[in-house]
């Protein structure tokens, strides 16, 4: 998207009021400036969601997320910076005109919607036919036999694509539009030697498949009988991205923000039972495996993951695909079992609501279920078992709790009968005994940034630069690099430096689309005074934070040493390696002397 002008920004930010857009989505309460609720991004029982109608922000104290407006948007619609102004904007009546837009990216754009809207079209018409077409008997037998009626077509707009070759092509063709454009969508493709567009489903029932905003851009289509292929789906096109879609995320993420849970299942007809039978988080992919950008999309809604495919070798494949996909991104995944043969469609429909909820509550943890699975397609012999021992160890080492990584190798450790501490060592990341020249030549990891405290002292000073123009003349005096080691800190804290006007003053307000997602709520907790027991001594507030730099610098020197003495060692170089040890004992004593 082009640049919104600033200006044009500013506007729809003054007429808008962040506390009535809050509104529309969860209840607060108010006490005076201060509106609370329940956080809608994280899970909580007590509400620490703030609104500030003075300062036109929020903030969670819960789980830190906070910013203006716009940012909130983004974070509840899954939106851009601009759809977010442009949202806002149609809302209090100012139509944004973007500045900058190259010819090419317009082309593009009036293109992709083109595509949308054609799909929108074919929607419309599909279920129409569906609902009360005369070619469509078959269809509306076969749902009514597999127990869909009514409210599930409507809601998620089914649809049927009739008998014959070119249903739809003709209505498009009525429509206006153009022979090309509706060939863009893959919903009719050019007949051969002259013959006319022909439609790709025919005879079909169809699911319409939503972008996150709502809107269609992609069908899967199924038989109605046995024969094959089963399903059939729209192809990619700019608008649709197998591997960034899921059917029925657009109904279901609501439901998984609140829940913190999402289910993933592997066909159209589960997600429509699932939400049905009320587990409303459920989503599938649409024919794909689950990708990479997959597993950061349902990050943005979930942190728990549930899969639920089927049990046959397939199956057990793609559990653990996304398996690698989802552990990779930090999401907790569990793996839920269903009797051989069942689906959660077949499953809801024989057992009910109840039925499907006890195989929930005997969901386990992925791992271990890998961890059984390898040992089985392993031989029994020390080298089969070694190797899904390194199978296993590698998804440990992604896990991000020590304590997890820890009770996985316990695990590990007593089904393959290996030595647990052996196991603890390659559990980690290394070879507990790495040969010394390989430990030499791995890069050095930072050590932990310092305590909280002094990360403290760093707050403390950025909220200084933010109440007392003078302070943050001494910071940028001083430099950022010999006050701030941790570098969303240390971009705000520059950032703040760019804002000021000519006089050396900040504006009203600080929110820019420049800030990262952390900043923005390391920004609105500032505001808003999360509690850090206000220090009000700038003189402490600054040599605190210089300790605090000048402490993780030094430590980290301290680690590079030890990697560069093993080298030292190994070359037998013994002058180095006095340099070395000389230089520890100064670095050590400046740490215990605290400066
Ligand atoms: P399944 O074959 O397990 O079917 O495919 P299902 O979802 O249980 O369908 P019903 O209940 O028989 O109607 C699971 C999913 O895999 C994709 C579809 O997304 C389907 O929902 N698939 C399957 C295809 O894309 N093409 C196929 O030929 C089959
Ligand atoms: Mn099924």
């Amino acid at each position: 998207m082009g640049r919104i002008p600033d200006d044009k920004i500013q506007e729809i930010r003054d007429r808008t009021d962040i506390v009535e857009v809050i509104s529309s989505y969860l209840p607060l309460k108010h006490s005076g400036a201060n509106h609370q609720g329940l956080c809608p991004f994280h899970q909580e029982k007590s509400p620490s969601f703030n609104v500030n109608s003075t300062r036109q922000i929020f903030h969670c104290f819960g789980c830190g997320v906070g910013g203006n407006v716009f940012s909130f948007l983004m974070r509840m619609e899954g939106v851009s910076f601009p759809e977010a102004v442009k949202r806002m904007g149609e809302r209090v009546g100012i139509e944004v005109e973007e500045e900058a837009v190259s010819p090419e990216e317009l082309r593009q754009r009036e293109a992709r919607e083109r595509l949308v809207r054609i799909n929108e079209v074919a929607n419309d018409f599909y279920h129409q036919v569906l609902l009360e077409g005369d070619g469509a008997v078959a269809g509306r037998r076969y749902l009514r036999q597999r127990g869909y009626e009514g409210e599930t077509v409507r809601s998620y707009q089914l649809g049927f694509a009739p008998e014959g070759w070119d249903a739809l092509a003709t209505h498009l063709a009525q429509k206006g539009f153009s022979t090309e454009d509706v060939r863009q969508t893959g919903l009719v493709r050019p007949g051969k030697q002259g013959r006319g567009d022909y439609d790709l489903f025919r005879n079909r029932l169809l699911f319409p498949i939503h972008d996150l905003q709502g809107r269609v851009v992609a069908f899967g289509g199924r038989v109605l009988d046995d024969s094959l292929p089963k399903y059939i789906n729209s192809p990619e096109t700019t608008v649709y991205h197998k591997s960034e879609i899921f059917y029925g995320l657009y109904q279901a993420r609501d439901a998984m923000r609140h829940s913190g849970e999402a289910l993933v299942v592997e066909g159209y007809f589960d997600v429509l039972a699932l939400h049905r039978a009320g587990f409303a988080g459920a989503v599938a992919t649409c024919g794909t495996a689950l990708t990479a950008e997959h597993a950061r999309l349902l990050k943005r809604y979930a942190e728990k993951i549930l899969l639920i495919f089927d049990e046959d070798a397939a199956g057990r494949k793609a559990t653990f695909r996304a398996m690698d996909a989802l552990l990779s991104v930090g999401l907790a995944v569990s793996v839920v079992g269903l009797p051989v043969g069942e689906d959660p469609d077949s499953l809801v429909k024989a057992r009910g609501e109840a039925g499907f909820r006890e195989c929930l509550d005997a969901a386990r943890p992925v791992l271990e279920v890998f961890i059984e699975d390898q040992l089985r397609v392993q031989d029994d012999s020390v080298e089969g078992r070694a190797r899904a021992a390194e199978q296993v160890l590698e998804r440990i080492r992604r896990l991000p709790g020590d304590l997890e990584r820890s009770l996985y190798t316990k695990r590990l450790a007593e089904l393959t009968g290996f030595d647990v501490e052996l196991l603890q060592g390659k559990s980690r990341g290394g070879s507990a005994v790495a040969p010394v020249r390989r430990a030499a030549a791995r890069p050095v990891a930072d050590p932990k940034p310092p305590a909280i405290e002094t990360g403290q002292a760093q707050k403390y000073l950025l909220r200084l630069m933010m109440v007392d123009d003078q302070q943050r003349q001494r910071v940028r005096e001083e430099g950022l690099a010999g006050l701030f080691f941790n570098e969303e800190n240390r971009g705000l804290a520059e950032y703040l430096l760019g804002c000021e006007d000519e006089d050396g003053r900040l504006p009203d307000d600080l929110f820019s689309p420049h800030l990262s997602e952390t900043q923005q709520s390391l920004l609105s907790g500032l505001t808003l005074g999360e509690d850090l027991g206000w220090a009000d001594n700038p003189e402490k507030i600054f040599t605190d934070c210089r300790r605090a730099v000048s402490h993780y610098v030094l430590k980290r020197r301290l680690k590079e040493i030890g990697a560069l003495e093993i080298e030292a060692k190994s070359n037998n170089d013994e002058d180095t390696l006095m340099q070395y040890l000389r230089e520890r004992t100064e670095i050590n004593q400046k740490l215990k002397k605290k400066l």
